[in-house]
């Protein structure tokens, strides 16, 4: 294929607005897939992604299709919707030259159409509007053309309406990808040089990077070598997604494809570095900012017997999502296991059910807990950690005010999108959560978009579930790291008995202590009750002692001690 048949698009929005129907429908007429009902979001792969109706990691697949008597070349590239997950997001983006943006014709814009506008926008793509689901009866396509020549300043005519549960109007869309989609700027008689957007561990022939062709070509057998870590292998096989692997003997510049090569690890093949040919070395390409951990949380096994399972199943895991960082931990009640950083509080519970669908694994998970950072002042301790700024992820090492110049917090820009008759409950729930209006737009006549920022601490647990709830399930939301902020952080202490328990300390803001405390004993005080009926069904069972953990000088049943670390 020459390159200027080629075009590398891939289908952003928010959550359920379409995109994985869009791709079957996209799939079955290029006859990537049969059209059967089995296949039904042939691209979400992944046990959780089928039960949650969500995408987790993105799929690609290769489509061959004709139009007006030329033959194309179109990789599509699916990314999940979710914003913990937007990292997934802007890496597929990378490959690409254009994008389909999808809204629901019913909905309108939400916070993740939002969110992924930008994303494309920064990088100069080709935005395609489409309006899907004009099959329902409520739908609003004019409203919602509105909205996007008011919010992105794209022309309402660029819209494209369609149906992608009926398939109406879906060949438009093809033919816009092949119309107004530039093809990938590259030469094949240029160096071979390869963007890894993403990629995935198997057991049996190791990692199975995707790759984007920026230059030149490959061929199997030749000797590649990854920027990142300067190490030389050999290509054993590549070829294309279509959706399922096809071997190929070469891949050309402006290709997407796999290529395996004997790494060992998927940090070996680390997303967003450049491959290139040993004898032609090239310059890397930009790459990525590397996903940071947001939210950590202690995970251990139920019963020390089960650590080895456990640590070989997140050992596993993690092989295949370089984007979760794991630290040893221990703890007085709980014992040895393990602490670990998420991307978000979704990506921690998917992860979680992961753990326990593919491997069989059990887990306690502590409360979840943001990085917080430190100023040191006390020199002792800066040769300690060898600088003035330490961060912590467990809430049980929080330096003492004492040798502390300064704390701080991370911070969000977060963006809700409601109807306007939510405006002041929503308003409400902010203020409460210590956040700070940035900006509020009327995006139509009802709908509203305000702007936030938030510190990250106050939206981790339950801020999403109140928003939905506070309004009928009408307001979306979604969130970028906007750094860190100072601020008045408090260690506090829980004691049972007089003692404090370790696994109970939190930090929180000073002005939210009294509260937050207040809300933990109550946990306890409802298990309290439970505690004393419990002891006595126990008491009467032989393996009742067993149940128990003690804490400090208190026995207390491990499901009440558990449930109040994970504030349920
Ligand atoms: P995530 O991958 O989780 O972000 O979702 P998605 O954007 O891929 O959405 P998905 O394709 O899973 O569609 C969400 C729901 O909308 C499903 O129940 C689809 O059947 C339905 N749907 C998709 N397209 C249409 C359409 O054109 N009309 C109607 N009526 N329903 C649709």
């Amino acid at each position: 294929f020459p390159a200027d048949k080629i075009r590398n698009f891939c289908i952003i929005a928010h959550i359920d607005h379409g995109k994985s129907t869009l791709a079957d429908r996209l799939l079955e007429m290029t006859g990537a897939i049969a059209k059967t009902e089995k296949n039904k979001q042939v691209l979400d792969k992944l046990q959780v992604e089928r039960e949650r109706g969500i995408t987790v990691k993105a799929q690609t697949a290769s489509l061959f299709y004709s139009h007006q008597g030329e033959q194309y070349l179109l990789n599509l590239i699916d990314t999940p919707g979710h914003v913990d997950f937007s990292y997934e997001v802007s890496r597929s983006i990378s490959a690409c030259q254009g994008v389909l943006l999808i809204v629901d014709a019913n909905q309108g814009i939400q916070a993740q159409t939002v969110a992924n506008f930008y994303l494309a926008f920064e990088a100069q793509l080709t935005i395609i509007p489409i309006l899907n689901k004009i099959d329902l009866k409520n739908a609003d396509p004019k409203r919602v053309e509105s909205q996007i020549e008011k919010v992105f300043d794209i022309p309402r005519d660029d819209c494209i309406r369609i149906s992608a549960k009926h398939g109406t109007n879906v060949e438009m869309v093809l033919q816009a990808v092949v119309n107004r989609i530039p093809p990938p700027a590259v030469s094949s008689d240029d160096p071979f040089r390869a963007l890894v957007f993403d990629s995935n561990f198997d057991h049996y022939r190791g990692v199975v990077a995707n790759i984007a062709v920026f230059g030149g070509r490959v061929r199997k057998g030749d000797k590649i070598v990854s920027a990142h870590l300067g190490k030389t292998y050999e290509v054993n096989e590549i070829g294309l997604l279509r959706p399922d692997e096809h071997p190929t003997q070469r891949l050309y510049a402006g290709q997407v494809g796999y290529i395996i090569a004997g790494m060992k690890d998927v940090k070996e093949a680390q997303i967003g570095d450049t491959l290139y040919l040993q004898e032609q070395p090239v310059k890397a390409l930009p790459g990525f900012k590397p996903a940071k951990a947001m939210v950590f949380a202690g995970m251990y096994p139920m019963d020390q017997s089960e650590y080895p399972g456990l640590r070989s199943a997140i050992e596993r895991l993690t092989l295949n999502d370089s984007s979760v960082t794991v630290q040893k931990d221990s703890s007085l009640a709980l014992g040895a296991g393990w602490r670990l950083g998420f991307l978000g509080l979704l990506h921690m519970e998917v992860f979680n059910q992961r753990l326990e669908q593919e491997y069989n694994a059990s887990v306690i998970v502590t409360a979840p807990t943001v990085p917080y950072k430190a100023v040191l002042s006390s020199a002792k301790l800066i040769k300690e950690h060898g600088s003035e700024e330490i961060t912590i992820v467990n809430p049980a090492q929080f330096p003492d005010r004492s040798v502390v110049s300064e704390y701080l917090e991370p911070m969000v820009l977060g963006t809700i999108l409601a109807p306007d008759a939510y405006t002041g409950k929503i308003m409400a729930l902010c203020s409460n959560r210590r956040a700070i209006q940035k900006n509020m737009v009327y995006i139509d006549d009802q709908r509203v978009m305000m702007k936030y920022l938030f510190p990250l601490n106050e939206i981790v647990v339950d801020f999403y579930d109140l928003l939905k709830s506070l309004s009928s399930g009408y307001a979306s939301f979604d969130y970028e790291n906007a750094g860190y902020q100072a601020a008045d952080l408090i260690k506090m202490d829980i004691l049972l008995n007089g003692r404090s328990v370790e696994e109970l300390i939190t930090i929180v803001h000073r002005d939210r202590a009294y509260n937050t405390g207040k809300a933990m004993l109550q946990l306890m005080e409802n298990y309290g009750g439970d505690i004393t009926r419990k002891m006595k069904l126990l008491k009467r069972q032989a393996e009742g002692k067993k149940k128990m953990r003690r804490i400090g000088n208190v026995e207390v049943p491990k499901d009440a001690f558990i449930n109040v670390l994970k504030r349920k």
